[in-house]
């Protein structure tokens, strides 16, 4: 279990937490309303207003940036900075470098948008950003490493947490992908080509693409689960050496599965295959680190009746042990010929996405303020509220992405008596309506529930300002007096 502190909690860097956890909160409400706007714009495409920034295909890649990079990598960033100096009992080194990880992170992130929505891309999945931004991300990244691993080294403690391990195998393999997958030639400032193409160019993105999920909405969400699960709990990690089992089978495996994304395309057969082993391989230490985090729990279940923030974080939990369920699943070259191109995909990213990596955010957060401000939750019934909005939420979105995808991927492979097409193609659309009018729904439910929460936050700052206010007060009146 991670250490208690040695250092008081005023030697800690908490102002660069604090920011950070600001950011994810203003990108989680942006960038999941833009989810809502392009989910209703699949169901009602007079929303695009013919307008070219308002289309689906310039808003889709702004509502993944917002949520991966914005939400989750300012979530990232500032729970790992709260962990590595909580668990490695040091301050954080380079606090100017820090402080340049952050605006260069959220300046990024912006510009992304700005121009996702002015037409400028580079067209990759999940890295859409141009040449010149690709560039000062990576120093942004080199920053951070920079400011992990020398307050790692600076620790007071012997030990290094095994949260640690996982954020670091994400900043690295982060690393990586980033500088391989953007490998390209500038055309104009706006423009480049890429260095790949063909089967090749498609590998590489894959790579790139899979080793994301792996990486950055998987790996580095566990170490946040490392650490709040347990701190939340108030008990030690369920195993700790199934926790070291479960990072070296996991950051060992990842690597290998990017294929999966490429089944019955121009991919060598054989490399298709090694993908769909390697998947099938994952559930096991997938489901070894949810087991671990879950069973942290055991012996004290009762809190589940009375701690809703321990809800989220088992919540979330359970969906980590669904989405990786699922994803081997759909490796499998037989499910994948049914699953790919339809919404079956998109119910799996999300529920993984909403599932675990906001849930777990969420808990984590709820578990964070009341330090970062030294003042007590606004309310624990509005915690309640947002629990119960975000998991209707996302039933709604995982049920009927899984009637669309499987519906469609049925209708387009059925066939009538004379070997002809039972469905056309937009037959297959005119189905998915309803179904895409209820994701559309639930989506509106998970952001109801994130306006909940920044509603609980906010008050919660307003009554830690104001405590603080009264104190000053209270000894300036004493000082005078003396
Ligand atoms: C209110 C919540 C959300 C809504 C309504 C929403 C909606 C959508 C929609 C409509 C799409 C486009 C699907 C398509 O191309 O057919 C999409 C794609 C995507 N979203 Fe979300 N989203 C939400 C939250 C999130 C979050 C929190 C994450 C990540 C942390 C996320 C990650 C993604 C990804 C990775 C894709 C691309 C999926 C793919 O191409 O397979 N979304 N989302
Ligand atoms: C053992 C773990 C997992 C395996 C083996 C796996 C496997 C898969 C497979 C086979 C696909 C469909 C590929 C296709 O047909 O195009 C897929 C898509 C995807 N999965 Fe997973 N998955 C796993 C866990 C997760 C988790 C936990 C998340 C999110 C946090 C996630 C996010 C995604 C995303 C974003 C895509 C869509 C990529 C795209 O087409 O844009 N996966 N996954």
């Amino acid at each position: 279990m991670a250490q208690s502190s040695a250092l008081p909690a005023e030697q800690y860097n908490y102002d660069i937490v604090r920011k950070f956890t600001i950011m994810a909160m203003v990108w989680a409400v942006i960038g999941m309303s833009v989810g809502v706007y392009i989910a209703s714009e699949l169901a009602w495409p007079f929303l695009n207003f013919d307008i070219p920034a308002l289309t689906f295909g310039r808003l889709r890649p702004v509502h993944t940036t917002l949520v991966i990079f914005g939400f989750g990598g300012s979530a990232l960033f500032a729970t790992s900075y709260y962990v590595v100096q909580r668990t490695c009992q040091a301050r954080l080194a380079f606090p100017w470098l820090a402080e340049f990880t952050f605006w260069g992170w959220t300046g990024g992130v912006a510009l992304g948008a700005l121009t996702y929505v002015s037409g400028i891309t580079q067209g990759r999945e999940y890295a859409e950003f141009e040449w010149p931004l690709d560039i000062a991300i990576t120093l942004v990244w080199v920053c951070y490493f920079l400011v992990y691993v020398e307050t790692i080294r600076r620790r007071s403690q012997p030990h290094i947490y095994v949260a640690n391990w996982f954020y670091l195998a994400f900043i690295l393999a982060v690393a990586l992908l980033h500088i391989f997958n953007n490998l390209a030639v500038p055309f104009s400032l706006t423009q480049s080509y890429s260095l790949f193409s063909g089967v090749q160019d498609a590998m590489t993105q894959w790579w790139y693409g899979h080793n994301a999920v792996g990486f950055f909405l998987t790996a580095a969400f566990l170490g946040m689960m490392y650490y709040f699960v347990p701190k939340q709990a108030g008990r030690p990690v369920y195993s700790y050496r199934l926790s070291i089992i479960h990072f070296w089978a996991l950051i060992f495996l990842y690597m290998w599965a990017g294929g999966h994304h490429l089944h019955w395309t121009s991919l060598p057969d054989w490399v298709s295959t090694l993908a769909a082993t390697f998947s099938v391989i994952l559930l096991m230490p997938s489901w070894g680190g949810m087991i671990n985090g879950i069973m942290t729990l055991s012996g004290a279940w009762d809190k589940l009746r009375s701690d809703p923030i321990m809800l989220f974080l088992i919540t979330s939990l359970s969906f980590y042990g669904m989405s990786t369920f699922e994803g081997p699943l759909m490796s499998l070259k037989s499910v994948n010929a049914l699953s790919h191109y339809t919404d079956w995909t998109i119910g799996h990213v999300h529920s993984g996405a909403l599932g675990w990596v906001a849930l777990v955010s969420f808990g984590s957060f709820y578990h964070l303020f009341p330090r970062l401000y030294d003042a007590k939750l606004h309310s624990q019934t509005l915690i309640y509220v947002h629990f119960w909005l975000a998991t209707i939420g996302i039933v709604l979105y995982i049920t009927s992405m899984w009637v669309a995808g499987i519906g469609q991927g049925l209708m387009l492979r059925s066939f009538d008596d004379y070997g002809n097409l039972a469905y056309t193609f937009i037959e297959t659309v005119e189905f998915m309506h309803t179904p895409y009018v209820w994701r559309a729904l639930g989506g509106a439910f998970f952001v109801a529930g994130v306006l909940v929460m920044a509603y609980n936050l906010v008050m919660t700052v307003r009554a830690s300002r104001r405590e603080q206010a009264a104190l000053e007060a209270k000894l300036a009146a004493k000082l005078a007096k003396a």
